[in-house]
């Protein structure tokens, strides 16, 4: 387990991170909505205006993109995690199990949210940190220094979501996630389709053999194509 969870960057940290990039445009709603995310007094994630405010400009700003990048792959927001809570409300779900959390920021969002709607369900972050994305000095949320394929084998329990954001195309990770998923459990996919940048060729391959729903309330930066969509075994497997 990585101990020390942390926090949230303070606001003057966020005003130095930030300080090194030459805002074109937006500079306020730039920091807000990184001071949002990632800062260490905030209550709510930036709504989904916020994000398409700024996804329309971002690209002049690649290295905001960057920097968030190195706090979350996925791009936050508001009511992206309203309607996951009411995923796992519908879906009845009794366990969230992130893998390859990365600083498990999505894991901290999601109790956060779940919390405020006095909804009880566990939250796991679980992160193996053999590939050299970046080097993460902090993370948001307890997160166990595991591999998801193991745990997934060996805690064999129902109802479980599992979230699967940003999974490496270089690598069976993503693959074996999918072959690994017992019915009555799903996956909440975050990422780019086939031939993008996230998840191997065998994964996408194989997904004609799920149900796939895709999730709305979704927006990522310029020039980057991520969507959610909710993983589910067919009933005849
Ligand atoms: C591109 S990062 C995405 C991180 C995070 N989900 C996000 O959206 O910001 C992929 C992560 O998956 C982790 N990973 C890859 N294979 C794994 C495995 N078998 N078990 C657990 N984590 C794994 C890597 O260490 C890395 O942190």
């Amino acid at each position: 387990m990585y101990l020390n969870v942390f926090n949230g960057y303070e606001d003057d940290e966020i005003n130095e991170i930030l300080s090194k990039i030459n805002f074109e445009e937006k500079k306020d709603l730039y920091i807000k909505l990184f001071k949002k995310t990632f800062g260490v007094n905030s209550e709510l994630l930036p709504t989904l205006e916020e994000i398409n405010i700024i996804s329309k400009t971002d690209i002049k700003n690649f290295l905001f993109k960057s920097i968030y990048n190195q706090n979350s792959f996925t791009v936050l927001n508001h009511e992206f995690l309203l309607k996951i809570v009411e995923i796992i409300k519908i879906n009845n779900f009794k366990k969230v199990v992130e893998l390859g959390s990365g600083t498990s920021i999505f894991s901290k969002w999601l109790n956060v949210y779940l919390k405020k709607d006095n909804f009880e369900v566990d939250v796991i972050a679980l992160d193996k940190h053999e590939e050299d994305y970046f080097d993460i000095k902090n993370f948001f949320f307890e997160t166990k220094n595991y591999d998801a394929i193991k745990h997934m084998n060996e805690f064999q329990e129902k109802d479980i979501l599992y979230i699967l954001g940003w999974p490496s195309l270089d690598t069976p990770f993503a693959f074996n996630v999918l072959n690994n998923l017992k019915f009555n459990n799903k996956i909440l996919y975050i990422g780019e389709q086939k031939g993008g940048c996230t998840a191997d060729d065998k994964f996408f391959d194989n997904l004609k053999n799920f149900k796939i729903l895709e999730i709305k309330n979704y927006k990522s930066f310029t020039c980057i194509h991520d969507q959610p969509y909710l993983i589910s075994k067919n009933k005849e497997d």
